[in-house]
């Protein structure tokens, strides 16, 4: 489960507990801190690994001395278990798995220290996993102090190596987990490179919405009959009526009416046969239920995730589309797409601008590194014509250029395709959702990249003209024999002709300029060094591209053709 390999299990060890901050301070309405530091320690013990240590501390609310036990040492200690909420966690082994696997490879379990609100000292101590019998063991306690509010520190020794950039990369899963959490200022120190620091561009904690039951016509049978079993010895009604959305006295009715017995509603669930949930299921499959409702789920938002985008790097332009909670296989869903040019794109060595954009994934804002191919939101990106909006892209495969393309999947019930959760399975309702969201914003993006192609038409036409120009006159009047003064003549018509040229690419160019000025002046794109005023749009509308709010950098290369052309700028420099 995420650590099997060296660089693998430095990343799930990092991200257990990072996420694990994350979910207690958004529980708490605490503003995230968080502060991270990994380096090598020594060798480790097995194979080409080194001894890595994992530091992670948080300012979220702590944990009292009795659940440090638990949630460190005990598997499915978790009160998120199945309960349909927009959390990072789920299941309720995250935090313990890396406990488990510090002590099979360095023999040490957890050291944590730890502070709420009502407690005077910290407390400092080691937590090892009796694995066996599913409990945690205390050692080494203390009282220290501690000079913060609350929080939790948590220090593991695994072996493992450490990878800083690309799929399975550390830096890419923090610079990921800042770009969807907007609210949370990062440090992090790792190997031997300096502190760095991202800070927050939001001060609003999310609400994370109540959780909300799953819909009966998401599972299948053995789920169903799985479900049964969180509910003990409830009655048939009862289950259905508290387990699930949309099951009301009257869908009951319903069920009876389509022939199930009335007998069945009744029994206790311990007594219900396997023949028997089989009825209840397939019956209910059969009448139809309303869509769940889909206040259950949360999005980043346009402001706060377009002020993110920007913590990417030296970002050209951008466009964002959130789209409005839907419902896709019976499922709530919000999906948000950012698409981000990189101006000088790092780690691109020259020419090699023609590798594909880069894919950032997200589900419950938690980075999706590994198994991408399969993955709901890379099939999305690969489904959408790129070239239409001017953008590069091989037959049905991922767009080319320094383009980041980042796409963010939020749902109580994000079904993935394997236990690692890497892949979100690609369904055609959720491919379909996602591939909405990223026309809108592949229609946003295209706006810019047309305005920059004409101005660099002109660019090209006016460098021609200057060039060639005066060789020609030059030349006729040579092969002519004629005169410096009609060699000056000739020089001014041919200028004037050449003029008229210049002067139309100079009206498309004043056109397109214009075009910009309104739509700046109506709010509907912003420059790039502008605060990104609150916006109107309503979300995830399908608008067409006229209509839809963009923000941008000043197009750079349209000002240099404008100033070489002597046409007075009527754009705002930034
Ligand atoms: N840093 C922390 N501060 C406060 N509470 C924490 C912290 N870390 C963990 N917890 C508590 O411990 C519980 C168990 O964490 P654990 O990672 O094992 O499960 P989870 O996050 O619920 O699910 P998953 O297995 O998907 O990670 C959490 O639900 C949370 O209540
Ligand atoms: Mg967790």
């Amino acid at each position: 489960m995420g650590f099997s390999s060296p660089t693998k299990a430095v990343l799930t060890t990092l991200k257990e507990a990072v996420d694990n901050s994350l979910d207690a301070c958004e529980e708490a309405e605490i503003l995230p801190e968080i502060r991270v530091e990994i380096s090598k320690v020594g060798p480790g013990t097995l194979k080409n690994t080194d001894l890595i240590r994992i530091q992670v501390e948080d300012n979220g609310p702590g944990l009292d001395a009795d659940d440090v036990t638990k949630v460190f040492g005990e598997y499915l200690a978790s009160s998120k278990f199945g309960r349909g909420r927009c959390s990072r966690g789920q299941q309720g082994i995250g935090i313990s798995a890396a406990t488990t696997w510090a002590q099979l490879t360095s023999a040490k379990g957890v050291q944590v220290i730890t502070k709420t609100a009502r407690m005077k000292q910290a407390l400092s101590c080691v937590v090892q996993v009796d694995i066996k019998n599913n409990k945690g063991m205390l050692q080494d306690k203390k009282s220290v102090s501690w000079d913060r509010p609350s929080g939790v520190k948590v220090e593991f020794f695994i072996d493992g190596r450490l990878q800083l950039q690309g799929e399975g990369g550390l830096l890419t899963y923090l610079t990921g987990t800042a770009l969807v959490n907007p609210h949370l200022t990062l440090k992090y120190k790792i190997g031997d490179a300096p502190v760095e620091k991202i800070e927050r561009v939001s001060k609003e904690v999310p609400a994370v919405p109540d959780a909300t039951e799953p819909h009966p016509h998401t599972m299948k049978l053995g789920e169903f009959i799985a479900h049964s079993h969180l509910f003990g010895k409830s009655t048939v009604t009862t289950w259905l009526k508290k387990g699930f959305s949309r099951v009301s006295d009257n869908v009951l009715q319903e069920l009876v009416k389509a022939g199930l017995k009335k007998s069945i509603l009744e029994t206790s669930l311990d007594k219900v046969t396997d023949a028997e949930f089989k009825e209840v299921f397939s019956k209910l499959q059969s009448i139809t239920l309303m869509a769940p409702s889909t206040r259950s789920v949360m999005i980043i938002g346009e402001e706060a995730f377009s002020k993110s985008v920007r913590r990417l790097g030296e970002v050209d332009f951008f466009s964002v589309v959130t789209r409005k909670p839907a419902i896709c296989d019976f499922k709530p869903v919000a999906v948000e797409v950012a698409i981000a040019r990189l101006k000088n794109p790092l780690a691109r060595a020259e020419g090699e601008d023609d590798s594909p954009a880069q894919v950032l994934r997200f589900a419950n804002r938690v980075p999706l590194q590994f198994d991408k191919a399969a993955c709901a939101m890379v099939k999305a990106i690969e489904s959408v014509n790129w070239r239409t909006y001017g953008i590069p892209q091989p037959k049905n495969s991922i767009p080319l250029g320094p383009y980041v393309i980042a796409v963010s999947l939020v749902s109580p019930f994000i079904k993935f395709k394997n236990a690692s959760k890497e892949t979100v399975d690609a369904s055609d309702e959720l491919v379909e959702e996602l591939r909405r969201a990223l026309i809108q914003a592949g229609q946003r993006l295209s706006r810019h990249i047309r305005r920059e192609a004409r101005a660099e038409d002109l660019e090209n036409k006016i460098r021609h003209i200057e060039q060639f120009c005066p060789i020609l006159v030059d030349c006729l009047c040579r092969i002519t024999k004629s005169p410096a003064k009609r060699k000056e003549k000739a020089t001014e018509g041919l200028m004037k002709l050449l003029g008229r040229d210049v002067q139309h690419a100079e009206k498309q160019l004043e056109a397109a300029v214009e075009d910009h000025q309104k739509a700046l002046k109506k709010g509907k794109i912003q420059l790039i060094e502008e605060e990104v005023a609150e916006e109107t749009e309503g979300e995830g509308a399908d608008v067409a591209p006229e209509e839809v709010p963009e923000k941008k950098a000043a197009p750079a290369k349209a000002a240099k053709a404008a100033k070489k052309a002597k046409t007075p700028r009527k754009e705002k420099a930034v």
